[in-house]
């Protein structure tokens, strides 16, 4: 089977990516992008390039190739979804806010609302593609949704999980360490798993493509976040027990990451980690393990989240501390809000518990992000309903100049690692700031050595001051 028309429902940080690399590397294949959300839309479609609603490096020049030749973005879902051979879902799961599960079980109600949809337009029979990463056996539940709701035509039902990460998500694209498709058994499963194959052969090494069954592609995707994300609460395990004993997180990280069975990479000590994956699958394996049960299984990977939250609440209550228990009234200038380098997401972002903390103590907090909105910044924080918006306008700033953030602060927190960061005039902000002048680096990212030098008092996370 040759695949001609594909649709994704969803323009988000995944499928917008994902889509406009098939299109760049299949110009025999129309891709069409849709999205409920029309500013959405009209974004992927704005000829300013600066203004695509996803940043990515490298992202804009695919774009700008593919873009009205074989890629389409729009808001007719109905009629992307009829022209389709193919079908990506690629909308957003949250953590359900209510009912069972509420806190932990992914919200499935917008893979439920687009599989209808597709049972109610599909006139002909149509791969539907599971992009986004969702609980063990969803596919079953799309699967009989299609094929009572539908309209007689055949559905093959493929699991086929992202591996980008955010900031690197082009590359990620064109070099994926492995590309996971898992379907049906069946023969009628073994063609569809051979057509999507087909497409990502245009440009990944067929070894480098792994078929499965579709309970293990599913699975697989949230064991691997859960695999990165114990690595770094291991690793801020480790950052507590060097502040106290003198030891250098970093310098434990380098040793025993060129040890070839534990590999150098997720052994960054940080503030915490944040995105829209870790956490909500996290607690989704922490409902599957529950509900089967298994409760050991349970507090065993719970522990990962619980030891996050550890982390970003230390470091605001250090922050507190070495300002003399009170920060009341006093400037704090953050820099960086986005939940990692290089994107301008900012879902979990371990700045926004952070900050919320501070602005429980009263202090004015005042933000730099290179990429982040101020409108994005104040949704972030009064989402959390801990204050109302004028007390969060009032405490809270946003500033768009990094040294105007930093003037007459009492201390700077870095919560993001930007690289340009490392590039600013230390000096000229220290003259500006209030003395002490205190640094608190959550991304271990500055030279401290120099900072002290200038004057500055700094904490940076996982180093041992004894
Ligand atoms: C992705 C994955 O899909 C998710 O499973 C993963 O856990 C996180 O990353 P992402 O692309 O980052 O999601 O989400 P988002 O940027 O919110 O994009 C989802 C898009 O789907 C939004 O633009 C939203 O408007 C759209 N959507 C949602 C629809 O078009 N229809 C719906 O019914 C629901
Ligand atoms: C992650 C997975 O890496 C990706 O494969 C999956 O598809 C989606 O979830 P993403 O959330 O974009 O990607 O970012 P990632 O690079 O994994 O970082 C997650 C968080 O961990 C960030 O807040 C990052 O700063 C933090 N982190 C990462 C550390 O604190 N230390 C590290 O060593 C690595």
């Amino acid at each position: 089977m040759t695949i001609k028309n594909i649709c994704c429902i969803g323009a988000g940080y995944v499928g917008g990516p994902t889509m406009t690399v098939i299109a760049q590397k299949c110009p025999n294949i129309k891709v069409t992008v849709v999205d409920i959300n029309e500013a959405r839309i009209n974004a992927w479609n704005n000829s300013d390039l600066n203004k695509l609603p996803v940043f990515e490096p490298g992202l804009d020049s695919i774009v700008e190739e593919a873009r009205d030749r074989n890629l389409f973005f729009s808001t007719n879902v109905d009629a992307a979804i009829d022209e389709a051979d193919m079908i990506f879902i690629s909308v957003n799961t949250p953590t359900k806010t209510y009912g069972k599960g509420k806190g932990m079980a992914a919200d499935l109600k917008y893979i439920e609302l687009c599989a209808r949809q597709i049972a109610k337009v599909a006139k002909t029979d149509k791969i539907v593609v599971e992009k986004s990463t969702l609980p063990v056996r969803t596919a079953s539940a799309i699967k009989n949704i299609l094929d009572h709701t539908g309209n007689g035509v055949k559905f093959q039902i493929l699991s086929n999980p992202e591996f980008l990460a955010e900031g690197t998500a082009v590359q990620d694209l064109l070099k994926p360490d492995r590309v996971l498709i898992g379907g049906d058994t069946s023969a009628e499963g073994e063609q569809a798993i051979q057509a999507l194959v087909d497409i990502y052969a245009n440009w990944v090494p067929k070894d480098h493509i792994l078929t499965t069954n579709v309970w293990s592609s599913e699975l697989s995707k949230l064991t691997a976040n859960a695999f990165l994300a114990q690595r770094v609460s291991s690793i801020n395990a480790m950052s507590v027990i060097c502040e106290k004993t003198g030891a250098d997180v970093s310098e434990v990280s380098k040793a025993i990451g060129m040890d070839s069975r534990i590999g150098p990479k997720f052994l960054k000590a940080s503030v915490g980690f944040g995105g829209s994956c870790f956490q909500k699958d996290i607690l989704n394996l922490v409902y599957i393990a529950k509900s089967y049960g298994l409760n050991e299984v349970a507090d065993y990977w719970e522990q990962v989240i619980l030891m996050n939250d550890y982390q970003k609440n230390r470091f605001s209550d250090n922050i507190v501390s070495t300002l003399y228990n009170t920060v009341s009234g006093k400037k704090i200038a953050f820099l960086g809000w986005a939940f990692k380098k290089d994107t301008n997401d900012t879902r979990e972002s371990a700045a926004i518990k952070v900050a919320d903390n501070l602005l429980n103590e009263r202090a004015h907090v005042e933000v730099y992000d290179p990429k982040v909105t101020e409108e994005q910044i104040y949704t972030d924080i009064d989402y959390l309903n801990s204050r109302n918006y004028e007390e969060n306008r009032k405490l809270l700033k946003v500033n768009s100049d990094p040294y105007e953030c930093c003037k007459s602060a009492h201390a700077i927190a870095v919560l993001t690692e930007w690289d340009e960061f490392k590039t600013y005039d230390w000096q000229k902000i220290y003259n500006n700031m209030q003395k002490p002048a205190f640094v608190f680096d959550g991304r271990g990212v500055l030279d401290t050595k120099v900072l002290e030098d200038i004057g500055f008092v700094c904490y940076s996370i996982g180093k041992g001051h004894v």
